[in-house]
């Protein structure tokens, strides 16, 4: 590692990539950000993916989150995560329809925790925010038991908050969380509105209520995100929007499908191309994606 590391020109000390490894997906939710790409099929050669994680370790890198498109949609998922180098925090980002299947071998290959995308425990609820079949989402809870059981926990149920869709069912997914016992937190997401849809929840409303009901808040570093303990179940709310303090503390550097490294989800016109780039030049190319970081919400 460097010695001083990725700093950007704003002080916030680069420690977290997010790598989409295809743009592919195997479901159609309406509200998807697309990790801030626009809709082309990409993905990028196994050798290359290795490449930019080597490198990002090698400049003080510890947590390397993957996520697509649907990153199980990449059959060589395990043979990626054998190849790249130890991190304190390896986890992936997955809708779970096919993780019952995988999670053995990805544990087994390197992958310590993953997050589910789960916005609701209706079935019909599900298949219509998804666009899929109804028989998609017991296989979807099927994918959170099989990663508790392969301890890719905390397995982190990342729930949209979606006006009028989902917002009553708050309680209820607390409760199912509290089902595994600390192995599944949930993360309450503010919904990005990316012109797919409109109408926003009332965070406050919800987060005043997490809190009223809390025993313990804790603040994480990372974005400054709060953390609710309501009846041993963790509660953890993503609150993005017009928000600075997220801003300032995010850590995050992220890589497209098409292998551009990006400096905030939320910018699209300044992406540093990788091409190519064998490990030396991908040095440079990470210092140029970081000197162009600037938080999109400013204090
Ligand atoms: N707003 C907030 N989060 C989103 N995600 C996708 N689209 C949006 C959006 N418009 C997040 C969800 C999902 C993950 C893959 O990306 O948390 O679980």
């Amino acid at each position: 590692m460097e010695p001083d590391g990725l700093i950007d020109t704003f002080g916030r000390r680069i420690t977290s990539l997010r790598i989409s490894i295809t743009s592919q997906c195997n479901l159609n939710c309406f509200y998807c950000h697309n990790e801030g790409q626009n809709g082309h099929e990409s993905q990028m050669s196994s050798g290359h993916i290795v490449n930019i994680i080597k490198t990002a370790s090698k400049l003080g890198v510890t947590k390397v989150k993957f996520s697509g498109g649907e990153p199980l949609m990449r059959q060589d998922f395990e043979d990626i995560l054998v190849a790249i180098p130890k991190f304190r925090n390896v986890s992936a980002t997955t809708n779970g329809v096919t993780l019952s299947k995988r999670a053995i071998s990805l544990k087994s290959a390197g992958l310590d925790r993953v997050n589910v995308s789960l916005d609701t425990l209706k079935p019909q609820t599900y298949a219509s925010i998804c666009r899929c079949n109804e028989d998609i989402h017991p296989m979807v809870l099927d994918g959170i038991q099989s990663a508790v059981n392969a301890g890719l926990t905390p397995v982190k149920l990342n729930m949209v908050m979606l006006k009028g869709i989902n917002e009553n069912e708050l309680d209820d997914m607390i409760s199912f969380v509290r089902l595994f016992d600390g192995d599944v937190i949930l993360q309450i997401i503010e919904p990005m509105d990316f012109g797919n849809y409109g109408g926003s929840v009332d965070m406050d409303a919800i987060e005043m209520d997490l809190c009223s009901r809390a025993s313990e808040v804790v603040e994480r570093k990372m974005h400054r995100r709060k953390k609710y303990l309501v009846d041993g179940a963790e509660v953890e709310v993503v609150r993005p929007i017009d928000n600075s303090r997220f801003c300032a503390n995010c850590s995050r550097l992220r890589v497209t499908a098409d292998g551009k490294l990006k400096p905030c989800l939320l910018v699209n016109d300044n992406l540093v191309d990788t091409g190519s780039a064998g490990i030396h030049e991908l040095e440079t190319l990470f210092y140029k994606a970081v000197n162009l970081r600037e938080p999109f919400y400013k204090g």
